[in-house]
């Protein structure tokens, strides 16, 4: 057993040659596999998942680009589809007991992690996921089995800061990495599951193509209206509120459970660990739109505009 996982190893190593590498913006190293890029650490559960997931017609897939609200996005959507097993504000509701990536598994980084590997056939069903894979890169039982698929974007520019500090904290809990070297990566679609444009671009498409299966929210949009988009995600994944509920103020309360100052504060954030060991506080910072522009300075805004128009002219995203 021990001999084959060895040959295994070597395989892989070799298979990793193929792939172009950059440096990290930190530490370690991105590989470009599939058409996008992908952290050294998580590259052996990605390919795995590309050649072994298979997606059922009820599972619930949570989409997203790293730091585009991907937590909030999961705890909303655990609220929505369990809300019939547990009261929200009760002691028993897991959400106030442990983070939303123990409740909501990646299906790409979890599935080989040298972490946490999930046994994704005994999820009992309907199973809640959540995925950083581009949607063409996806493995084609997305496409072609009835699951459905909730896509958060953000602004590019706040996704950076917010890319940038949580890199940073990977390597020093006070000095953050210096910008203007990560910037110029980010712009170069050198980053986690980058290029961004192309990641919000493919979800973008397949929203516009198959509506019924992909939705599409920014995060911009939820700040602004949270309880409109909780019905809007709920009606999506098949789990509207009642009449009754709405009286009840269930919708409220579930934007209360998921905001951000109560998440941030509770237990399990301030001095837990995610299961890859790094502080679970690291995945709340600010929650605010519009902090780019505390860090960008004029050369930054040009570039990245520039960027933006190149990149969405043609859709009709605006960012
Ligand atoms: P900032 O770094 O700008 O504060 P992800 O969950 O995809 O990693 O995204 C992280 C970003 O979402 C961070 O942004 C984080 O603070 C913010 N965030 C986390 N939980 C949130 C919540 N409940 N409501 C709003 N924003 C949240």
């Amino acid at each position: 057993r021990q001999e084959e996982a060895s040959t295994e190893d070597e395989e892989f190593e070799e298979l990793l040659q193929n792939f172009p590498k950059e440096r990290n913006w930190v530490s370690g190293f991105l590989y470009f596999c599939q058409g996008f890029w992908v952290a050294d650490l998580s590259i052996r559960s990605q390919v795995s998942f590309s050649q072994n997931f298979v997606a059922r017609d009820n599972d619930l897939v949570l989409a997203s680009c790293p730091k585009s609200g991907t937590t909030w996005l999961k705890a909303l959507a655990y609220s929505i589809v369990n809300r019939s097993r547990f009261a929200l504000s009760n002691a028993n509701n897991p959400l106030l007991k442990l983070n939303p990536h123990d409740l909501v598994p990646y299906v790409d980084m979890d599935l080989y992690s040298r972490y946490r590997p999930i046994y994704f056939e005994n999820i009992p069903e309907p199973r809640l996921l959540c995925t950083h894979t581009p949607f063409e890169s996806l493995p084609p039982s997305f496409k072609s089995s009835n699951c459905k698929i909730v896509y958060i974007c953000r602004n590019p520019m706040d996704t950076f800061v917010s890319l940038w500090h949580f890199v940073s904290k990977f390597e020093s809990e006070t000095e953050l990495a210096p910008i203007q070297e990560c910037f110029d990566k980010f712009c170069r679609g050198v980053h986690l599951f980058g290029p961004f444009w192309d990641h919000i671009l493919g979800y973008w498409k397949a929203n516009l193509e198959t509506p019924h299966k992909v939705l599409f929210i920014k995060y911009e949009d939820v700040k602004n209206d949270v309880v409109f988009y909780i019905k809007r995600i709920a009606e999506f994944l098949g789990f509207p509120f009642s009449e009754e509920e709405e009286r009840r103020g269930l919708i409220e309360e579930i934007a209360e459970v998921c905001s951000f100052e109560k998440m941030k504060n509770l237990k399990v954030n301030i001095d837990g660990k995610h299961h890859s060991g790094k502080p679970n506080k690291n995945l709340f910072r600010k929650g605010e739109v519009g902090d780019w522009k505390n860090y960008f300075t004029p050369s930054m805004i040009e570039r990245m505009e520039k960027l933006i128009h190149e990149k969405f002219k043609n859709s009709n995203l605006v960012f």
